[in-house]
């Protein structure tokens, strides 16, 4: 086990990057069989996303494309919070399978609304493949059709995630080491 330390905090090893290529690998695997003459679009959630959806995309062996959206949250008109759009869709996705590439699921809400504004789309049939989720945190019922890999309701880093910014780029996912903790 390895630990590091990321601005004010120690993480330790959690998921090494052979587990997550064999998790990753079996959700390709899945796509593949299921999607098979449909000509996926698929599109992978900036910025999280981006190692899963490079590893996920060398394993798909059917025909398909890719693209990359962003979720930019900006304050409502009234004061509600903070509102998300989808930004960055150029396709025509009308009468398509679409499936949304994740980095992670976790309370549901950013899932949620990207699933939603697809659905106004007119899309014919929309999947979504997300790396990794936290089933204790989920509070949404958007059906999660390829799930990689499982985590309880801890905060980590790595493989595209971030803490502040930093640690996208690691190749193994890391936890948040409570014990080793400075803090
Ligand atoms: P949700 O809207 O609560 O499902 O959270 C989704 C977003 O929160 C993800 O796309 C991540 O950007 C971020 N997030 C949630 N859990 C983690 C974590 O453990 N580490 C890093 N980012 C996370
Ligand atoms: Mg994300």
């Amino acid at each position: 086990m390895s630990s590091i330390v990321i601005h004010d905090h120690t993480f330790k090893t959690k998921i090494s990057s052979a587990e997550i290529q064999k998790a990753v690998a079996d959700v390709a695997k899945q796509i593949n069989k299921d999607l098979k003459g449909k000509k996926p679009l698929f599109l992978a959630v900036l910025n999280g996303s981006f190692m899963f959806a490079a590893d996920l995309m060398k394993k798909i062996n059917i025909e398909c494309e890719i693209s990359f959206v962003k979720v930019a949250s900006y304050e409502g008109t009234q004061s509600t919070g903070s509102m998300k759009q989808l930004i960055g869709i150029n396709e025509d996705i009308k009468g398509r399978t679409v499936v949304i590439v994740e980095d992670i699921v976790d309370t549901g809400n950013t899932i949620e609304n990207i699933w939603n504004e697809l659905n106004t789309m007119g899309v014919a049939e929309l999947k979504v493949a997300t790396l990794l989720f936290k089933p204790e945190a989920y509070t949404k019922t958007v059906p999660l059709d390829y799930v990689a890999i499982v985590i309880p309701n801890d905060f980590i880093v790595g493989y595209g995630l971030d803490y502040k910014g930093l640690g996208r780029n690691l190749e193994d996912i890391y936890v948040l080491d409570y014990e080793n903790d400075k803090k």
